[in-house]
């Protein structure tokens, strides 16, 4: 990050492994304030470069042995601090305070009322406000020089703050919805106790990335793998706009991709004015898929061939010295996440990227920003809503939707059936409302009649479902009326099929993919 785009106003967010850390951060974003987070345990090396920090929420409790204890004299007292639930509760711990079990939990909803009139914390939040409370522990005595802010009918000491200090702590979870004013109190934290500026925009970020890639790329060539979507997409056009024509795009048409896709997206890269190269791979990877019925085999596959392709290629380009990656600001997130990075159901998300003999420096201009922000930067960047707003699709594309082993046929028969139903959701307004959709090959046939014959042909199901991050997803109801006309145009235009289903599964216990 360039150090002087937003001196003096960065927040430093400290997870103490909340489920909700990564909310804050989002919160803090959305109110225009650049903020990082970090591990309680690993404050960042240019700490002198953040103006306020924030102690998140915790799974642990401060009375356990495993309790985090992090030393955190560099930055209580020293600069604006804002502790919530579990850093409300460490602060009080272990400055003299004490925390003992709740006589009851309390989860859920409760309405403050103010011990301490006119804080600067609650500045127009009105008494009464509901907050919303996640905790088994209470704090029965605060620490040493604090004042009682705020109480619940159920919590003594729901907010205080430290006498001489910008040292403020609150039991309730100011990030989430349901506390009403939960952003105002945020943005009262923000400006009016720690005066940071809001200058988290995407203007001032693209400006800012702009200075920097120049900076640290110099003349050099980059090589970037485009795949058609949202991120690679808006990491290119930043690096066209630093760099021009020493960014080498390659974009790889493996053979998977929906209907007309590669023509489509290389037109439009084209007409951004990117570099860029395409790639028809379809056989190569074809071939390697033949009989091939596993899906982490056909992953690896895909994977693999991918890297070849993208090497032969990479060869051609001379004096390349650095690889593009559109890694966005959650996988750096969980790289260094408190409790290590979670567990892998499939091994997707193409995390490790390309193997070490291509010896290149690796160069991010994604990794600070959540994906709305993506969207937001490649919108104030100049890229088209259509682009932007594709819904998310796998890197190993329709051969994960073609359960079984992959025939060009077979490719054909989904590539036909996807359009139509991509295509219906476009024409009746219900695209831009689904997260993600798409038509899957089953491996059986089922018998069928049509005119005075009777058919044994292939059965397709329709998948659409709305997701915030697609970690978890629900099912969409679309109109059965809707159904019924993309299934009678599938059956009528697409030879082989014969059978339409509409997959009602959420996430968890299915998965949005089939394989
Ligand atoms: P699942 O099926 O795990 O999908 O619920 C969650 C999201 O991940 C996408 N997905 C993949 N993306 N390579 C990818 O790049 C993969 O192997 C892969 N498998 C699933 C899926 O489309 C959904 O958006």
């Amino acid at each position: 990050m360039n150090k002087d785009t937003f001196q003096g106003s960065r927040l430093l967010l400290l997870d103490f492994g909340s489920q909700y850390t990564q909310l804050i951060a989002r919160r803090v974003r959305e109110l225009n304030v650049y903020c990082e987070m970090h591990p309680y345990n690993h404050l960042p090396e240019n700490l002198e470069d953040f103006s306020a920090v924030i102690l998140s929420g915790s799974p642990y409790s401060v009375r356990s042995a495993e309790a985090l204890h992090p030393d955190l004299s560099a930055l209580k007292g020293k600069m604006p601090l804002l502790a919530v639930c579990y850093g409300a509760q460490y602060l009080a711990h272990f400055g003299g305070g004490e925390v003992a079990p709740s006589n009851i939990r309390e989860y859920g909803r409760a309405h403050l009322t103010y011990i301490k009139p006119n804080e600067p914390l609650f500045e127009g939040i009105a008494e009464g406000s509901v907050v919303w409370m996640s905790h088994s522990d209470t704090i029965k005595q605060l620490p040493t020089g604090a004042v009682c802010l705020a109480s619940t009918p159920d919590v003594v000491n729901a907010a205080y703050r430290i006498e001489g200090e910008e040292t403020y702590a609150i039991q309730f979870h100011p990030e989430v919805t349901h506390s009403a004013d939960g952003m105002k109190l945020l943005g009262n934290f923000l400006f009016k106790i720690a005066k940071l500026t809001p200058n988290w925009t995407s203007d001032n970020f693209v400006e800012m990335t702009v200075a920097q890639l120049k900076a640290q790329v110099g003349n050099e060539k980059v090589i970037l793998g485009l795949s058609g979507g949202v991120d690679s997409t808006v990491a290119a056009v930043l690096l066209n706009k630093a760099i021009g024509k020493q960014l080498h795009c390659i974009f790889v048409n493996n053979g998977l991709l929906r209907k007309n896709e590669f023509e489509n997206v290389l037109k439009q890269y084209e007409g951004m004015g990117l570099n860029v190269k395409g790639v028809d791979a379809s056989a190569r990877f074809l071939t390697a898929l033949a009989g091939k019925t596993d899906p982490e085999e056909k992953r690896k596959i895909i994977g693999r061939v991918f890297i070849e392709v993208f090497d032969d290629e990479a060869h051609k380009i001379t004096d390349a010295q650095w690889l593009a990656q559109g890694t966005i600001y959650p996988d750096v997130i969980e790289s260094l996440s408190v409790k290590g990075p979670s567990a892998t159901i499939k091994s997707h998300h193409n995390v490790g990227g390309l193997p070490d003999y291509m010896k290149l420096k690796v160069v991010e201009p994604l990794r600070m920003l959540f994906k709305d922000e993506v969207r937001r930067v490649g919108r104030s960047l100049g890229i088209s809503d259509e682009l932007l707003g594709r819904h998310p699709f796998p890197g190993p594309g329709l051969a994960i939707r073609i359960l079984g082993d992959i025939t060009a046929e077979k490719v054909t028969i989904l590539q036909e059936v996807d359009a139509i139903f991509i295509n219906a959701l476009k024409e009746n307004n219900l695209y831009d409302k689904v997260w993600q959709a798409g038509a899957i090959l089953l491996p059986i046939n089922s018998v069928g009649v049509m005119g005075d014959e009777r058919t044994y042909e292939r059965v397709v199901a329709l998948r659409a479902v709305e997701s915030i991050d697609g970690m978890t997803a629900d099912w969409v109801d679309l109109p059965y009326k809707f159904l019924q006309k993309v299934s009678n145009d599938i059956i009528n235009k697409v030879k082989g099929v014969n059978r339409v289903v509409y997959d009602i599964s959420s996430k968890p216990p299915a998965t949005i993919e089939w394989e």
